[in-house]
């Protein structure tokens, strides 16, 4: 059974809710075994209602990991060659290790680039079709920290107040990958990436193409402007947003365990990753389940 509110939902799944305002644990689930439709159904649901879902125990394999990724759509390929995977090209190594098994030094430019992540953001809101969503598979978890904090953005939005609220109606805001630039010192965008990833102008007021739900659509690595705004005004807006967004009524903070599996959806949460000590492994697979329509503005 899974109850949030006062609905209560039949399911084959043992379901434990995380947090009041989002995150619930399913047991019942092997990654590694085919998934009926009915079942299917069954874990959509709980994905529609709880936003993100932990399953814990998946000890599975990358090319395992990208098969149940297809329950759910096609899995991006991420643009950038020193993200992902040179074996399982759908995989998003969101990791201080290199592909063949070396700790990175912290100055390294992917593990800065991979430490943007401790910073709030929704994941691809840059394409001009984002992902729905994604899913990481704790491979080495981290013990000093590397807690992953996930907002509802659902509820972030029905509470804003009103000063918030009047300047993100009816507005877009730019998604831009290259903004990462501004905040760390990367390896440089070949001409290719660029290519590949204009910036684009998103609604900051989305509602979910599934549940109809209106949610506040901001990300703040990669927001380097607001429609009608000048550049200070739009940054003090990102901050106030983010700010807000991040109150702990709003946040469900995960500790990984080994083989534990996130599934989120990008389309009304934001995620931050907490710092954790550079010297220790910490390799997670991530695949990021392709959207199939442009944002539809609330
Ligand atoms: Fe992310």
């Amino acid at each position: 059974m899974s109850q949030r509110g006062d609905e209560t939902i039949a399911t084959r799944f043992a379901v434990n809710i995380l947090h009041p305002a989002l995150g619930a644990e399913v047991r019942g689930v092997d990654m590694r075994a085919p998934l009926t439709a009915a079942a299917f159904g069954e874990l959509h649901d709980l994905w529609m209602r709880h936003l993100v879902l932990v399953f814990p125990g998946q000890h599975m394999t990358d090319g395992e990991h990208v098969t149940f990724t297809r329950h759910f759509g096609e899995p991006e390929i991420f643009h950038q060659q020193i993200i992902r995977s040179q074996r399982v090209p759908e995989i998003f190594r969101v990791s201080n290790v290199d592909d063949d098994g070396n700790l990175m030094p912290p100055e390294h430019p992917t593990v800065q680039q991979v430490s943007l992540a401790q910073l709030w953001h929704t994941d691809s809101s840059y394409r001009t079709i984002p992902c729905t969503g994604a899913l990481l598979h704790g491979v080495e978890v981290s013990r000093t920290g590397g807690e992953t904090q996930f907002t509802n953005m659902y509820l972030v939005y029905e509470a804003l107040p009103d000063s918030l609220r009047r300047q993100v109606e009816g507005r877009k805001a730019r998604h831009n990958f290259g903004n990462l630039h501004t905040l760390r010192d990367l390896k440089p965008l070949t001409e290719a990436e660029r290519a590949a990833m204009p910036p684009v102008w998103q609604p900051m007021v989305r509602r979910h193409p599934v549940t109809g739900r209106k949610s506040l659509y901001i990300s703040p690595i990669y927001n380097d402007e607001v429609e009608g705004m000048s550049p200070g005004a739009a940054k003090q807006l990102i901050e106030d947003l983010t700010g807000f967004a991040a109150e702990t009524r709003f946040v469900y903070c995960h500790r990984w365990e080994t083989d534990d599996v996130l599934l989120w959806d990008n389309r009304c949460t934001m995620h931050a990753v907490t710092p954790h000590d550079p010297r220790e492994r910490r390799v997670m697979h991530r695949t990021t389940i392709m959207g199939d329509a442009p944002v539809l503005a609330g």
